[in-house]
């Protein structure tokens, strides 16, 4: 099932390629809006669709991409770690990750890219901050903790705390994301591991004291009446408080971070506007207009 695109500059016509968008649920999705919009202003003459892709069919989804000819694609939940099986190269994010978010598919081939972990640099950069040297607190160990771990030990982060209520699971994310970049190239591999701690709720003091970086990698926040995770009293007037979660714009993690001081807290909506920024520039290889995309996640109809 594909959604329906309005193109102002081009009509869809017999040249006109494809990038898709594959997840199941794929309705709520705002990257068709957003995508759309700039592949239009860049004038090219490519549509990006939606498809609501059951799991046991992906694998002809993703090869029927290919036969089509598609530019690439996005994967959201639950594909992601079916199209990094499918891809014939990785990138690093995505080999530690082992999870592809966007591939490029060229002479038959499937490239894939991780761009989840570059939006939060990205997103985290454009506020002023970055994981180098810094001691970081991911609250969360699902597939958005997996990739800021992920770009936080490649960016060499001097120290990672993984806080999650099942802490089997921040244990099982932590020596993957480690296992697997030991597997790397040599030339993608890090100078640096720091050293990253797998704990629950009770080791918050320990996780919060002297981080400069404090994320929300879980989807409580969602809903406005969603009690805090932890008591935001450990929480350190100079870290910086970044949730994921950007509808609500202000969580309640982000209200009482203020209320406790802390002069700096983003939401996680430019880390949406990068991720697919940098899709963007490796399906077309030319850079992504950034301000117009942002403009249109601005728009409340783009989390409709
Ligand atoms: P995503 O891929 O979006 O990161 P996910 O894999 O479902 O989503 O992970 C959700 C995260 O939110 C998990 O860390 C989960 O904790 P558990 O691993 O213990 O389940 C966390 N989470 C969700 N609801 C929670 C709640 N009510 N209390 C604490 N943590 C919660």
């Amino acid at each position: 099932m594909a959604s329906i695109v309005r193109r102002n500059k081009f009509s869809i016509n017999a040249k006109t390629s494809i990038v898709g968008l594959l997840g199941y649920p794929v309705e709520h999705s705002s990257s068709p809006l957003f995508q759309n919009r700039a592949i239009e202003a860049m004038g090219i003459n490519t549509a990006y669709l939606a498809f609501s892709v059951k799991p046991e069919d992906f694998e002809e989804a993703f090869k029927g991409l290919i036969a089509l000819g598609a530019v690439g694609a996005n994967f959201t939940v639950p594909h992601k770690q079916s199209a990094y099986k499918l891809c014939d190269e990785c990138s690093p994010q995505a080999r530690m990750m082992q999870a592809v978010n966007t591939v490029k598919f060229k002479d038959g081939k499937a490239y894939g890219y991780n761009t989840d972990a570059y939006g939060i640099k990205a997103s985290i950069n454009e506020q002023g901050y970055k994981f180098t040297g810094v001691k970081i607190a991911v609250i969360g160990a699902g597939g958005v903790a997996r990739a800021i771990v992920t770009q936080a030990v490649l960016d060499g982060a001097s120290e990672i705390y993984v806080v999650n209520r099942t802490v089997p699971k921040a244990e099982g994310l932590i020596s993957s994301v480690l296992d697997n970049c030991e597997k790397l190239d040599e030339k993608d591999k890090p100078n640096f591991i720091p050293p990253c701690h797998a704990v629950g709720y009770d080791k918050i003091g320990d996780a919060l004291s002297g981080a400069g970086i404090l994320i929300n990698a879980t989807s409580v926040g969602l809903k406005e009446t969603d009690a805090m995770l932890f008591d935001s009293k450990f929480i350190e007037p100079a870290t910086f408080v970044y949730d994921t979660i950007y509808n609500p714009s202000q969580t309640r993690l982000l209200i009482e971070a203020k209320q406790r001081g802390c002069r700096k807290t983003s939401n996680g909506l430019t880390m949406l506007l990068y991720q697919g920024a940098k899709a963007f520039e490796i399906w077309f290889d030319r850079t992504a207009p950034v301000e117009l995309m942002r403009q249109q996640l601005m728009q409340p109809r783009a989390f409709l």
